[in-house]
């Protein structure tokens, strides 16, 4: 069959995206808007932004730098912890800046101490954010003493599941999904969840990162899981029709110095392709023209928003990215540095 040679899209959204703050912002701003007509900003900074006025404080730093003649808007959250009240919730709706809540268990990964200990204590305030329209987005991952390849599973059975059953009236997004049974959950789940999946959960397996040498760049939490997990994912993002799945890349940048270390940071920065990497997904998986639903269509739906109606064209073009990009007085190493990617947006 003739390959297809460009691909046209309405516009993507990024429903999980780190921007981090300070000189950061100056690479990742550009980087996220280049693609994305609106990215969910996650609040895991020093200190988190936990309330209404840090988020508004956070989107003024982030629209700094958004270049001229973009439209990119960066959705906020607020950071969960177990003293985040209803009052909050209602703060941050009014701030009109605010469109969901992190739920971080305590200590599941990277600024995660301040996290909730136990969704018991948050109870009344899932109540308000129900009432105000607050999406809750949850870091699914157990703590402490499970292996750490199980701790999606164990959250899954222990907690993910009896929440969303028990509050029906809340939606909730399982972010950064990465197990086959996780995956089958939320397909097969009622209408109040949803999942992101990242590029690269759909791209690599645990022996990517493990085999051969120690592959740093693709130290993310959730770790990345077995080949029966990954081929599992593929097939729930790209089944004809589906509206349970859509694009959140987790894109995560770290200094170069903190990744390459004895104890390196946990993330992955793929904004410089994303778009790109998930095309290469679906056109593996043969549906290329399901993209977009997964792009730009079942995230906006689920969060209550227009979808977008501007589009970008993916060309076939390959092109590789530089070993790393300047980053906050370092560099930052992207994913598949160094190697060919096939789809090139149009900028
Ligand atoms: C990050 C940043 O620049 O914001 N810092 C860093 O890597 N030196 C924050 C982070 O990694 O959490
Ligand atoms: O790998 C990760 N990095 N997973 C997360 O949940 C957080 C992120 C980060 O902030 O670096
Ligand atoms: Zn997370
Ligand atoms: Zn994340």
């Amino acid at each position: 069959a003739e390959q297809l040679q460009t691909l046209t899209l309405a516009r993507p959204d990024d429903w999980h995206h780190h921007l981090r703050d300070g000189a950061a912002l100056a690479t990742t701003v550009p980087f996220a808007a280049r693609t994305y007509g609106r990215a969910i900003c996650m609040p895991n900074l020093v200190p988190p932004v936990t309330t209404a006025a840090l988020a508004v404080a956070y989107k003024e730093r982030i629209m700094k730098h958004v270049p001229k003649g973009s439209s990119f808007e960066p959705l906020m959250t607020l950071y969960l912890t177990d003293s985040t009240s209803p009052q909050d919730i209602k703060d941050a709706k009014a701030s009109g800046v605010v469109v969901a809540c992190k739920l971080y268990p305590k200590g599941a990964t990277t600024n995660s101490h301040g996290g909730v200990s136990d969704i018991k204590k948050i109870w009344k305030t899932l109540d308000a954010m129900e009432e105000c329209g607050l999406l809750l987005l949850v870091h699914g991952e157990a703590t402490g003493s499970v292996d750490v390849f199980e701790r999606e599973r164990s959250f899954l059975e222990s907690t993910f599941k009896p929440l969303v059953l028990s509050r029906p009236g809340l939606r909730i997004v399982l972010e950064h999904c990465t197990t086959a049974e996780a995956a089958a959950f939320v397909q097969s789940g009622p209408p109040n969840v949803c999942a992101s999946v990242t590029p690269q959960h759909l791209l690599f397996n645990r022996n990517h990162m493990l085999a051969g040498g120690i592959k740093p760049h693709l130290y993310c939490m959730p770790i990345l899981k077995a080949e029966e997990d990954r081929a599992f994912l593929v097939k729930a993002v790209t089944a004809p029709g589906q509206k349970k799945f859509f694009l959140g890349t987790d894109s995560a940048p770290h200094e170069v110095g903190n990744k390459h270390s004895a104890c390196g940071c946990a993330g992955v920065f793929s904004a410089h392709a994303s778009l790109e990497f998930y095309a290469e997904v679906f056109e593996d998986a043969g549906c290329l023209e399901r993209l977009e639903a997964f792009s730009s269509q079942n995230g906006a739906d689920f969060y209550g928003f227009a979808r977008n109606t501007e589009t970008v064209v993916l060309k076939r073009e390959t092109w590789t990215p530089p070993a790393a990009y300047p980053f906050a007085g370092g560099r930052l190493v992207p994913l598949r540095a160094g190697e060919t990617i096939r789809w090139k947006l149009q900028e």
